[in-house]
């Protein structure tokens, strides 16, 4: 009779103690934001031509599925502390807007913030997490970022453990997205809170700079890249490292946002597209549509890749696959063309993380070069190339069968 009441007890306390929505990212999440491109001025009209643009452009069947809208999407919270979108720039609410964004088949992410305001100093969370999780729940929301502004004071494990619990009691499956910078090293108590975390502050429309904005600074994509040193062996399916959202098609050269793009999928990075979908040249197109690229990002496994080696500018990036498969990203990082040369069979090139090896000696891969769409060969020969300025070539290698 102990016994069964103890199981009762255990089986009691599983159902209803809160915890994270498990499996709702098993690989990165990937979608579109609104911030990078265009900060406060949100509204419905934006959001729904964003959607019907992720569609007709073929980044739907890409994979991309959240349309997220980030900061200002706010109004006032009523007498009774429920908030409420800006009328003015989403006049038919936001139930209306998720409805129509399932229409499509996508998925409508929204925005907070752990502090008493936002960081564009609209209402946060802070005393009102349990009422803004149902609200959120209520109104039909897959995604909440939840930004760090203002929260002086505020234990950050504590502050987003809040609203992760809010958001199982609000019963909707809602993908957690933290957003504190990396400043409190999420990657040590998130992985049972949210799905990804921010691991930097926030990026700018660059390849190689620091914007200084006087009490912060936003970084270029090199140095976003470097910041995610040491971090790898705390990503996986679930529970991400989020090396911030792209810039791709915002304003740098076609080379630059190529190798943006090629590094966050080496990196197992969420794939949160930030341009303006619905005027997106050709080429920003294929990049964000390349399939066997994204296939890199998406892998089962879920192993973020590494830092091979680093030599005269040109960096050497590894990725396991599933099957044997490997990725490997030459990244030149200087201003002028560099010559690449890697001779396979000299080097074997061991992961002590996953346990995966890649040695040619033993087992011979064929090479597809994945964004000139073509196979090139096999590993049993030296490969050289040259990679533009600013520019990767990224390689997939898999088992001959
Ligand atoms: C912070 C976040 C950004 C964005 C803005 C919105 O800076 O890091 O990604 O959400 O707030 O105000």
């Amino acid at each position: 009779m102990k016994k069964l009441s103890f199981i009762i007890v255990v089986l009691l306390s599983a159902s209803t103690f809160p915890q994270k929505f498990n499996d709702l990212a098993l690989t990165p999440p990937m979608g579109w934001n609104s911030w990078n491109k265009f900060a406060c001025d949100v509204d419905e009209e934006l959001i729904r031509k964003t959607a019907d643009a992720m569609v007709s452009s073929g980044m739907k069947d890409a994979g991309y599925v959240y349309i997220n809208i980030d900061d200002c999407w706010h109004g006032q919270r009523d007498s009774l502390g429920f908030i409420h979108p800006d009328p003015k720039r989403f006049p038919s609410g936001m139930k209306a807007l998720a409805d129509y964004i399932h229409s499509l088949g996508l998925k409508l992410g929204i925005y907070s913030d752990a502090g008493w305001n936002t960081c564009g100093g609209r209402p946060g969370s802070r005393g009102h997490e349990y009422q803004d999780a149902m609200t959120y729940a209520k109104w039909g929301i897959d995604y909440l970022k939840y930004d760090w502004c203002n929260t002086e004071a505020l234990n950050a494990e504590g502050a987003y453990l809040t609203m992760r619990n809010a958001l199982y009691a609000a019963g909707r499956p809602i993908v957690f997205s933290l957003c504190e910078w990396g400043d409190n090293k999420p990657w040590d108590w998130a992985e049972n809170i949210g799905h990804l975390w921010r691991t930097t502050g926030d990026i700018t429309n660059c390849f190689d700079c620091i914007v200084d904005h006087g009490t912060w600074k936003s970084w270029g994509v090199m140095y976003i890249l470097d910041k995610q040193d040491g971090l790898r062996i705390y990503a996986g399916p679930d529970h991400w490292n989020d090396p911030d959202m792209m810039e791709v098609g915002n304003g740098m050269s076609v080379n630059e946002d190529r190798a943006h793009f090629s590094m966050w999928c080496m990196l197992a990075a969420p794939l949160i597209s930030g341009n303006d979908l619905r005027n997106m040249s050709k080429e920003t197109n294929e990049i964000l549509t390349h399939k066997e690229v994204i296939a890199v990002d998406q892998d089962a496994l879920g192993i973020q890749g590494f830092k091979y080696s680093s030599e005269d500018s040109v960096e050497t990036w590894f990725k396991p696959l599933k099957n044997g498969e490997w990725a490997v990203c030459f990244l030149n990082r200087s201003s002028v063309v560099k010559p690449v040369e890697f001779s396979w069979k000299d080097k074997t090139v061991s992961d002590s993380f996953s346990g995966k090896e890649l040695n040619c000696n033993k087992t011979i891969y064929s090479i597809k070069d994945l964004w000139v769409n073509k196979n090139i060969g096999k590993t049993d020969k030296t490969f050289s190339a040259e990679v533009p300025s600013h520019d990767v070539v990224l390689l997939k290698l898999s088992l001959v069968k």
